[in-house]
């Protein structure tokens, strides 16, 4: 098959090199020096890619940056007869008007956050007030990233209109929308008119410094797959989102044949639409393509025809990492002209963006400058790989996250029991097929009873246990016990299913709001013991059981999570309790799984 490749970015590099692994003959217009097959041709003149592209009897064109489709580079090509991915102009309007694509996610029941429209500085300022401290402040076009302000209070708020009226005038069109907290993840579908085909999830880091800090950047590194987008979340995002944006784009008339990207954020309450690309991601592309296995290029050629029934993605087993190297500068004030070294030394496939080669050298031409690629059976063998080979390319003054991929990683936990165990077999389970699948690693098993049953549901799990007998010991000193069990542990968080104490302040303190516990009872009604046994000897009709985090207080944390108990049909404690504890197993990995998706 003789492919074309639009484009000249670290995405197209990453194309190309997959398809010439299909058996392709690619050219990339205008690609590279570090591309193979590329054809010299101005990136904006359509009329000299249309010839090009008629001139070498391609088979296939897949479009990669969005400022072509937008220009309407897909319909010429289309006019010609020509097989292209890429959506006309207005599928890509989807991506190139966030009020367009609010529009279209609002009338076809596409989850997403809540938001208005507003024309210029007053408006704006005027609608503000509809929304709480959380308020995402967006322009409405295409921005490179730039266009959109999270904000955490009015006063942020107040300022992020006036910044982006500055920047795009005072009659700019502006998206105000409620701020959604959790988990964020990047789905690409293959979309050829009336069906997707979804791609292995990817995650991008768009804040240019570690720990998502620093300004916004067009994203400084992606994985694939994301581990905690587990098949059943990713059939709720399909659910919610790919299925009703294609009736969608049936109901308008947009025969879309291309790359969609969603940009999902998972909340506690499940998937919402963030936005549109009408394209391949970049640098998550580069992270994609090497997780897909089979024959990618039939995959694209299907969807250009508008022929997907009955294909689908094959999901290599493994992870892949890609790391961008920036220049230095990025993405404010880019220095251009670095010598960029070492490039021969890494075995990895690293992928151009912003460079320019010169004799025998490559120098820094642009803000990000490479994707080097690293796979492995794990997340962390595959970041291992990508570090190792980043660090032996030199640039003056490059920059490079030393954290791509950390925040994907399961937190690991502990868990502090008494009794028989049950919720700790509850959670233990939901890691391995439940909410709490990727997101949570149940590490260590502690308990003060050495005749504890839940000793044996731990080891019937492979969790290492520790017993840590209270009898007769100091609160304090059997907590400071626990405290050293949990750091040569390497402990994040610890869950309480079942522990028959009462922390002391210093444990807390040590594990600040990432100490989790259920309640038998509405926190607010009752604290303490003997939840069920209040409940029945008040002969309730319905009790409620209860998800906190644990301070001080005695059960007077913040509430995570409830869920109501039906007692009418209870005839003895034993009856409530065994419905009570029905319901615990039910919300405690639900409510923990939440909370890990929205925590900080
Ligand atoms: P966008 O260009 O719309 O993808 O926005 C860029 C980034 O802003 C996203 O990747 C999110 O991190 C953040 N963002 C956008 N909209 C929201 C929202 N409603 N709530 C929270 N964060 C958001
Ligand atoms: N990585 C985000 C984008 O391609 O827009």
């Amino acid at each position: 098959m003789r492919v074309a490749v639009i484009g000249s970015g670290g995405r197209e590099h990453a194309l190309v090199w997959r398809l010439l692994g299909d058996g392709c003959e690619v050219f990339c217009l205008p690609g590279s020096a570090a591309i193979a097959g590329s054809l010299a041709v101005r990136a904006d003149d359509d009329d000299s890619i249309v010839a090009k592209v008629l001139e070498l009897a391609i088979d296939l064109v897949v479009i990669g940056p969005e400022a072509p489709l937008q220009r309407g580079l897909a319909d010429r090509l289309r006019s010609h007869g020509l097989a292209v991915v890429g959506p006309d102009r207005k599928g890509a309007q989807l991506e190139a008007s966030k009020a367009f694509a609010k529009q279209f996610m609002d009338k076809h029941a596409v989850a997403t956050a809540r938001y208005r429209q507003a024309r210029g500085h007053d408006q704006a300022l005027a609608l503000l007030g509809d929304f709480g401290d959380g308020v995402v402040v967006k322009f409405d076009g295409l921005a490179a990233g730039k266009g959109v302000i999270v904000c955490a209070d009015q006063h942020q708020a107040e300022q992020a209109v006036a910044q982006l009226c500055a920047n795009y005038g005072q009659d700019a069109e502006l998206v105000l929308e409620e701020r959604l907290r959790g988990r964020e993840v990047s789905v690409l579908a293959l979309v050829d008119g009336k069906r997707a085909l979804l791609l292995p999830t990817a995650q991008d880091h768009k804040r240019l410094r570690d720990n998502d800090c620093g300004p916004n950047t067009g994203g400084m590194g992606a994985i694939c797959p994301v581990p905690w987008c587990t098949p059943a979340r990713l059939a709720a995002i399909d659910a919610a989102i790919v299925q009703p944006t294609l009736r969608g784009l049936q109901a308008e008339g947009i025969d879309y044949r291309g790359v969609l990207y969603f940009g999902i954020i998972e909340t506690a309450t499940g998937p919402k639409l963030l936005e549109y690309n009408a394209r391949f991601g970049d640098p998550e592309t580069q992270a994609v393509l090497p997780q897909v296995g089979g024959n990618f290029s039939e995959l694209l050629l299907a969807t250009a025809r508008g022929d997907l029934a009955g294909l689908q993605a094959q999901l290599l087993p493994g992870f892949s990492v890609a790391l961008v190297v920036a220049a230095h500068g990025y993405p404010e004030r880019v220095r251009k002209n670095d010598l960029i070294s070492g490039l021969d030394d890494v075995e990895t496939p690293v992928f151009h963006a912003g460079t320019r080669h010169s004799g025998t050298d490559w120098y820094s031409h642009g803000g990000r400058l490479l994707a080097v690629l690293g796979q492995g059976q794990s997340l962390q063998a595959a970041q291992q790989q990508a570090y190792t080979a980043a660090a032996k390319i030199h640039i003056a003054d490059g920059q490079l996250r030393t954290d791509i991929g950390n925040g994907s990683l399961a937190k690991r936990a502990a868990v502090l029991f008494s009794g028989r165990g049950s919720n700790l077999a509850a959670l233990l389970q939901a890691t391995q097929d439940g909410p709490l699948q990727g997101l949570l690693d149940i590490v260590l098993a502690v308990t003060n009873q050495p005749q504890a049953g839940g000793i044996a549901v731990a080891e019937h799990f492979g969790v290492a246990v520790a017993v840590v007998p209270s009898k007769g010991l100091d609160r304090q000193l059997h907590d400071r016990q626990l405290l050293t069990l949990l750091a040569d542990a390497d402990i994040d968080c610890v869950l309480l299913a079942g522990y028959m104490r009462v922390l002391t302040p210093t444990f807390v303190q040590a594990f600040a709001r990432r100490i989790v516990n259920i309640h038998p009872a509405d926190t607010q009604l009752h604290q303490g013991l003997h939840g069920y046994q209040w409940a029945w000897e008040q002969r309730l009709q319905k009790t409620k059981i209860t998800v906190h985090l644990v301070d001080e207080g005695l059960d007077t944390g913040t509430i995570l999570a409830q869920a109501e108990v039906d007692l009418s049909g209870a005839q003895a404690l034993d009856q409530v309790e065994a419905l009570g504890l029905n319901a615990e197993h039910a919300l405690y990995a639900r409510a923990v799984a939440g909370w890990l998706l929205e925590r900080d």
